[in-house]
């Protein structure tokens, strides 16, 4: 049997800090500080709400956390250019190593599928934009659940989804709260860890496999049974 995989969105496939070109435009060199605290508190959001019960779609977090970054930096920004940039978060970049890597992984006879916090029509839209929506069998959202990673029920809804088993079923993402989040639930998972500066939660749940981008995936897999 093969391997079904899940692919994390925003920060695995696409580069949440595509922003920054735009915001360099708007925030000069604040531009990168400026991006990171706006995904964090975003993430942060996501959280909140799946705790509270208090469901709004990720787009609604993307919104709120740049609200909440502008008055932080007390950067007045108008309508027009939060517009902007959230035009610009519906058409981040895709990173360099994930058509080839989706595509060798395709080759060695894995089920791929894109898994997100994201609203399914933003995530395709992004995946659209950045040319890769046709490599994944489907996008699987939590949006269904009205709750976020890392719930459990999120991880159980893609593998009803998928009708795949947990072990033979692997996470891939960049996030730490994701690799845990489905480890957490019996699934295997693989931490992309993009940056040498990135640190992984020191909660003892350990990734089944750490790779430092997705073409390092390819071989390293356990291979189809
Ligand atoms: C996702 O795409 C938020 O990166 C997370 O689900």
């Amino acid at each position: 049997m093969s391997l079904t995989l899940a692919f994390d969105v925003y920060g695995t496939l696409i580069d949440t800090h595509g922003v920054v070109v735009k915001l360099k435009s708007l925030v000069g060199d604040k531009a990168v500080s400026f991006s990171q605290s706006w995904r964090d508190k975003q993430l942060e959001y996501s959280f909140r709400r799946g705790l509270m019960g208090d469901y709004q779609h990720f787009g609604v977090c993307t919104r709120d956390a740049l609200e909440y970054t502008c008055r932080v930096y007390q950067i007045d920004l108008s309508d027009q250019d939060k517009d902007s940039l959230l035009a610009c978060y519906r058409s981040l970049p895709v990173f360099a190593d994930v058509v080839s890597s989706i595509n060798a992984l395709k080759a060695e006879g894995h089920a791929l599928y894109a898994f997100s916090n994201g609203h399914p029509e933003a995530v395709s839209g992004l995946l659209g934009h950045a040319g890769i929506e046709q490599l994944f069998i489907d996008i699987i959202s939590v949006d269904e659940l009205e709750t976020f990673k890392p719930a459990p029920a999120v991880y159980q809804l893609f593998l009803e989804r998928t009708q795949s088993d947990p072990e033979e079923t692997w996470l891939i993402s960049s996030n730490p709260f994701d690799v845990i989040g489905a480890v957490n639930v019996g699934m295997k998972a693989a931490w992309v860890q993009r940056s040498p500066e990135a640190v992984f939660d020191p909660w003892g749940v350990e990734p089944d496999l750490v790779v430092s981008e997705l073409t390092d995936l390819s071989g390293r897999l356990p291979g189809p049974r």
